[in-house]
C-alpha cells in the first residue's frame, strides 16, 4: 500500500490559477485574495478573515494588534510549533510555557491559571494534532483576568468546540495554509475575528500601516508587507472546496484506527473530548508505554509508513530559550513525558480508502507489539 501524496490539487487549482495569470494583478490586491478571506472566515464561522504570506507572521501581528510588546507575558503551550512561541518573543514580549494535559496534549487551563502574573497579556492555546483545546475552561480563565485569548489554529482548519469552529472563539485566531497542513498553498496564513477594530489594527501591521479605503501612499502605523498573494489565494479557494470531504475521510479512517488497536496494550490514542469531536485529525497522535516509543518509531518507518518519534524537546528546550534569559518556564512534567513516550502518523497517511487505513493499522499493531 502507497500511503497518499501530500498535497492533493486538481483542476480547480490549476483553472483559478490561470486566471490570476491571465488578470493584471498577481498580488495582495486581487479579488480572489478577498474571497477567499471571506470564504474561510464564514466556513469558520467568524465575520472577518485577514490573509498573510504565512502563519507565522500572523501570530506576530495579531499579537501587535492586541496592543502587546516589551514587558508583558504571553502564556503559551510548551508543546507547539516553535512560532506559538517565537511570535512572543518577536515583539518583545516574553513567553511563559505552560504544560499539556497528560492525554490531550493541549494547554491544561489550571496550569494557565497558576502561570498568571501582572505581567500576563495575553494567552495562545494551540489546537494541537486538530482537536480543540478546552476552550470552555480557557474561555474562564480569560474571562476571568481580562486576559485575550489568541487562537493558535494552525492545524484546526474546520475543527470544533461543542458546534462551534475553531478560531471564532478567542478574540483573534491565527491558521497556516504551508505544504504540510490540511489545506496549503505551499506557504499562507490567516487571521480571523469578530472584532472589526482588531482586525483592522491587524491589518495596518501587515499592509503597510495603510487603512482599508485610504490612500496607497498613506501610512498611518509601523506596518511592513505580509501580503499574501493571488496565487496562493487563487489555490486556498479551491482547497477549501476540498476540505470538508477531507476532514470527513480522515475521521472515518481514524475510527477505524482507532477502533481496530483498542486492545493494543501501551498504545494510548490522544484523548478527544465529546466537546472537541469533529476535528482536522491533522496529526494521529499517540504515546507508547514503557521505554518503546522509539522502537515503534523504526519499526512503522521500517515498514514503510511516515511516522514522526514527537518533538525532539519542549519549545523551551530549543537552544534559543534553553538558558532561559527571554523565556519564563513552569513545571511542565506532561511537556516533558510526552517528548519521550510520543509520535504522531501525518494526515496523509490517513486520506486513503478503508483498506489502506486496515493496512496502516495493522503496521501499528505490529510495531507496538
Ligand atoms: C501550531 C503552529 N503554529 C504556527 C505555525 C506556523 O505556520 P507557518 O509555517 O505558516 O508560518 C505552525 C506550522 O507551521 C504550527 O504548527
Amino acid at each position: 500500500m502507497a500511503t497518499p501524496s501530500w498535497p492533493v490539487s486538481g483542476a480547480r487549482e490549476r483553472e483559478l490559477l490561470e486566471e490570476v495569470l491571465k488578470s493584471a494583478n498577481w498580488g495582495g490586491y486581487h479579488p480572489f485574495v478577498a474571497q477567499f478571506e471571506q470564504q474561510f472566515a464564514a466556513f469558520q464561522q467568524c465575520r472577518f478573515g485577514l490573509s498573510a504570506c504565512n502563519g507565522t507572521v500572523t501570530l506576530e501581528a495579531a499579537l501587535e494588534a492586541l496592543g502587546i510588546g516589551e514587558g508583558d507575558e504571553v502564556i503559551v503551550p510548551a508543546i507547539s510549533f516553535i512560532s506559538t512561541a517565537t511570535a512572543v518573543s518577536r515583539v518583545r514580549a516574553t513567553p511563559v510555557f505552560v504544560d499539556i494535559e497528560h492525554d490531550t496534549f493541549n494547554i491544561d487551563a489550571d496550569r494557565i491559571r497558576q502561570a498568571i502574573t501582572k505581567k500576563t497579556r495575553a494567552i495562545i492555546p494551540v489546537h494541537f494534532g486538530g482537536p480543540m483545546a478546552n476552550m470552555d475552561a480557557i474561555m474562564a480563565v480569560s474571562t476571568a483576568n481580562g486576559l485575550p485569548v489568541l487562537e493558535d489554529a494552525a492545524h484546526a482548519h474546520g475543527s470544533e468546540w461543542n458546534g462551534v469552529r475553531a478560531g471564532s472563539i478567542g478574540v483573534i485566531s491565527s491558521f497556516s495554509f504551508q505544504n504540510g497542513k490540511v489545506m496549503t498553498a505551499g506557504e499562507g496564513g490567516i487571521l480571523l475575528s469578530n472584532d472589526q477594530s482588531v482586525i483592522d489594527r491587524a491589518h495596518e501591521i501587515l499592509d503597510q500601516g495603510r487603512r482599508k479605503g485610504e490612500g496607497w501612499f498613506f501610512h498611518y502605523t509601523l506596518g511592513t508587507n505580509f501580503r499574501i498573494t493571488a496565487w496562493q489565494s487563487a489555490v486556498l479557494i479551491a482547497q477549501l472546496e476540498r476540505l470538508p470531504e477531507q476532514n470527513a475521510r480522515r475521521a472515518r479512517n481514524v475510527k477505524l484506527i482507532r477502533e481496530s488497536l483498542s486492545d493494543v496494550p501501551g498504545l494510548h490514542f490522544q484523548r478527544v473530548p465529546e466537546a472537541a469531536r469533529v476535528h482536522t485529525n491533522y496529526l494521529l497522535l499517540g504515546r507508547i508505554e514503557n521505554g518503546r516509543r522509539d522502537a515503534f518509531h523504526k519499526a512503522l518507518t521500517g515498514a514503510g509508513f511516515p511516522c514522526t518519534p514527537f518533538y525532539p524537546h519542549t519549545l523551551y528546550e530549543n537552544p534559543l530559550y534553553r538558558d532561559r534569559t527571554n523565556c519564563r518556564v513552569t513545571p511542565c512534567p506532561q511537556a516533558e513525558a510526552r517528548i519521550k513516550d510520543a509520535f504522531w502518523i501525518p494526515h496523509r497517511a490517513l486520506l486513503g480508502s478503508e483498506d489502506d487505513s486496515m493496512h496502516l493499522a495493522a503496521a501499528i499493531r505490529a510495531a507496538a507489539l
